[in-house]
């Protein structure tokens, strides 16, 4: 696989009316890695997708996709893509194998193998030539990724796909998301708003808030330095006096204590707190939730 990204997204910029909704991005998503997009309701999700899909047009700034822009080489970027933009275009009173028949049908390039292809790789091989209108949401989300993968795209995005879909439902999507990365070599940006979901699903993750990326980084590097513990301690003073000696210490509840997680340290506090008398009767790790994380990196600012 070639070292261009996937992806390259560069200042780019969307006005509706005379507010600006999306205010001079920059990423890249490189060959084989899931891409995480994080963000709340309103943040400009959808909206960036949209532009970089070639359904609305930027006001600024460039998408180059496999390194082909999408304003100066249209259909040489979008042989490259794959996509589905909140819900799957698909027709109900057809079968799966239809509607994949029916999109073939638009690409002339597309050979016939690849419809058996992406069945099998999407696991609806036993459902396939049942009706739409039969199939659970993560079916029909399976059928739209087989759809958008007919074209044997190098990036793939989807935008919230496990929305709506059951916990059994979002785990399943989750690790075929990962196989498609790991095994069909596919770069993947995703979008969502829960942060424990872009957690065990994206190597790497730009976390947008009101139309502009405040952070990209690494999956691991955003949780390591996010992880707390908390501590339920009695007495809690005494507690929080002994941890401050090592730590910083909130108080959470009137009545736990959190401090950062620092996997070498924890055991050797805890001993501390043992030692002088303190009783632990809890302790546990916890992430912080996707709230707590803007109000952090944004210094306390609302997120609107
Ligand atoms: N066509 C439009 N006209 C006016 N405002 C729009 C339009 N499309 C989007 N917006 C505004 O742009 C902002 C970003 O919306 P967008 O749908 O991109 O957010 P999102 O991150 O996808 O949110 P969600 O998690 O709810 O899907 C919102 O404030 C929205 O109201
Ligand atoms: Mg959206």
């Amino acid at each position: 696989m070639s070292s261009i990204p996937a992806l390259q997204v560069k200042n780019l910029r969307k006005r509706i009316g005379n507010r600006e909704i999306i205010k001079g991005l920059n990423f890249d998503v490189y060959p084989g890695e899931v891409f995480g997009f994080l963000g709340p309701n309103g943040a400009g999700k959808t909206t960036t997708i949209r532009m970089i899909v070639g359904l609305i047009k930027p006001t600024s700034g460039d998408v180059l996709i496999a390194g082909k822009n999408i304003e100066t080489e249209f259909d040489e970027a979008m042989k490259n893509l794959g996509c589905i933009v909140e819900n799957p275009e698909l027709y109900p009173y057809l079968s799966g194998w239809e509607n994949l028949e029916y999109f073939a049908r638009m690409d002339p390039s597309i050979p016939k193998s690849r419809l058996q292809y992406v069945t099998d790789l999407v696991g609806l091989t036993n459902r396939i030539h049942d009706r739409v209108k039969t199939y659970s949401l993560g079916m029909r989300q399976r059928l739209g990724i087989a759809q958008a993968l007919l074209g044997s795209p190098h990036l793939l995005i989807l935008d919230e796909p496990t929305n709506g879909l059951d916990p059994a439902g979002i785990r399943e999507m989750r690790e075929f998301i990962r196989f498609l990365a790991k095994e069909e070599g596919l770069s993947v940006l995703v979008s969502s708003h829960l942060l424990s979901e872009i957690q065990l699903l994206c190597d790497r993750v730009a976390i947008i808030s009101n139309g502009e990326i405040i952070r990209t980084d690494t999956v691991s590097a955003l949780f390591a330095e996010q992880e707390q513990v908390v501590w339920k301690v009695e007495p809690m003073e005494e507690a929080k006096i002994i941890l401050e000696e090592y730590t910083t210490v909130k108080i959470a509840d009137d009545e736990k204590l959190i401090t950062p997680y620092i996997a070498d340290n924890i055991a050797s506090w805890n001993k501390r707190l043992v030692e002088a008398n303190i009783q632990v009767k809890e302790m546990k790790t916890v992430l912080p939730t996707l709230e707590d994380l803007f109000l952090e990196m944004t210094g306390g600012n609302r997120i609107d």
